[in-house]
């Protein structure tokens, strides 16, 4: 065997062990998703995977407990506001309103964001400050212009309730916990899934899915307007931070991230939001200011309102009023699911 051969032969030796030790990584890699298969979410085309704490795998009992819970107004001090007065199904899972109405009518100073895809975010609320939906289920709970209702009375009060008390037992071996509240109310989330649109049809190769027009906004969107250096992937957020110049003209506008991470930097910054459902979610923003798409798209043509934390991505946009219109038939038509989750709220235990 000539040296040239022997050499051909090592590379090839090489290239076979690089390969392996590459596919034994992915197993491994993929190994715990393997095993977990039995507990998965059902998953609408173009999603992905629903990532699960491993405190909190799912069952149907555990979803269907939930699910009560969120609907039930119990859940607040005055009995009549429940997670599903601000955040409906029939609303896209989000109010309708510019501020949520919480306990005796009282609004706070942020629009109610949707929950549909809630499940994919690493951070919850505007300005993240919490992580998993766990994290954040009994805020709002406690939360005093909200359901302001004190976790031991909630317990208290949801322990008197038979049909609670036994579900508790059966899904958690415990009476009702708060804890037990929050995974099962997050458990119950994760199932308010939006995908299989237009878009995921379009992208899997069905070349008669998005109308025209919303294949031209879809190109804007994705080159000449580059929404998508934020608004990326399935879920369309990067699940990070951005001032987009949205309230920075107020007296005293809203710091946003910057009030969690105590860095200037992210003054006025807020998350990015999915914008699956967005036809069904108006007004839109942190702050409910912007009431159509046709403003918002206003709102970028113009490059946001400019003030020192602007990010970088946020300047003014060169596009004509026709690709305005064609932006915002693909928002509409290409993001909205052909199997939108349409709960209907369940029986209430006694
Ligand atoms: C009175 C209205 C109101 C009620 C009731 C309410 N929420 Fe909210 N929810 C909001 C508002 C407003 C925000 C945004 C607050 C912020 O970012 O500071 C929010 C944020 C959220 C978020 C974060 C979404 C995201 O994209 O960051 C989730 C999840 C959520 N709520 C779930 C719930 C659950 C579960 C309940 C019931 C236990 C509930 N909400 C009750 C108004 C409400
Ligand atoms: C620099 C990152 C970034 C870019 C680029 C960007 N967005 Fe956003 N988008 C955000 C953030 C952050 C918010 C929330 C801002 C707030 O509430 O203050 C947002 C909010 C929105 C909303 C409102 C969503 C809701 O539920 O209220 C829509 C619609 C939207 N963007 C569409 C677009 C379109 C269309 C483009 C391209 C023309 C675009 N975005 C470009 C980061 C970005």
């Amino acid at each position: 065997m000539d040296n040239r051969m022997l050499q051909r032969r090592r590379i090839r030796r090489g290239f076979i062990w690089g390969l392996t030790a590459l596919l034994a990584g992915c197993l491994l890699q993929w190994a715990p998703a393997i095993l977990l298969a039995a507990d998965e979410y059902e998953v609408p085309a173009g999603l992905k995977a629903v990532p699960v704490p491993d405190d909190n795998p799912p069952s149907a009992a555990k979803i269907a407990l939930g699910k009560q819970l969120y609907f039930d107004p119990r859940l607040s001090r005055t009995d009549d506001v429940s997670c599903a007065s601000c955040h409906h199904p029939d609303k896209g899972w989000s109010n309708g309103e510019r501020f949520a109405t919480g306990v005796e009518g009282q609004k706070g100073g942020r629009s109610a964001p949707t929950i549909v895809n809630s499940a994919y975010a690493r951070f919850n609320f505007w300005d993240g400050r919490a992580g998993t939906l766990e994290d954040q289920a009994l805020g709002p709970v406690q939360n005093p212009i909200e359901m302001d209702l004190k976790l031991p009375e909630l317990e208290k009060k949801l322990n008197a309730i038979k049909g609670y008390q036994e579900q508790f037992q059966s899904v958690f071996g415990t009476d009702v916990t708060s804890d037990g509240v929050a995974k099962a109310i997050a458990a119950y989330e994760r199932t308010v899934l939006s995908g299989n649109a237009p878009y995921d049809r379009f992208k899997a190769g069905d070349k008669s899915a998005l109308s025209e027009a919303a294949q031209r906004g879809m190109h804007i969107f994705f080159n000449k307007a580059v929404c998508s250096a934020c608004h990326v992937g399935p879920n369309f957020s990067d699940n990070a931070f951005h001032n987009v110049g949205v309230g920075m003209d107020q007296k005293e506008p809203d710091v946003g991230r910057e009030a969690v991470s105590g860095l200037l930097g992210d003054r006025g910054s807020f998350k990015t939001p999915t914008l699956r459902e967005i036809g069904r979610t108006a007004p839109y923003m942190h702050d409910g200011s912007l009431a159509t798409l046709e403003d918002v798209i206003e709102h970028y043509r113009k490059g946001g309102v400019p003030n020192p934390q602007l990010d970088e991505e946020i300047f003014p946009l060169k596009v004509s009023d026709e690709e305005k219109a064609d932006l915002i038939t693909f928002l509409k038509e290409g993001l909205s699911s052909d199997s939108y989750p349409t709960h209907e709220a369940p029986k209430l235990p006694e």
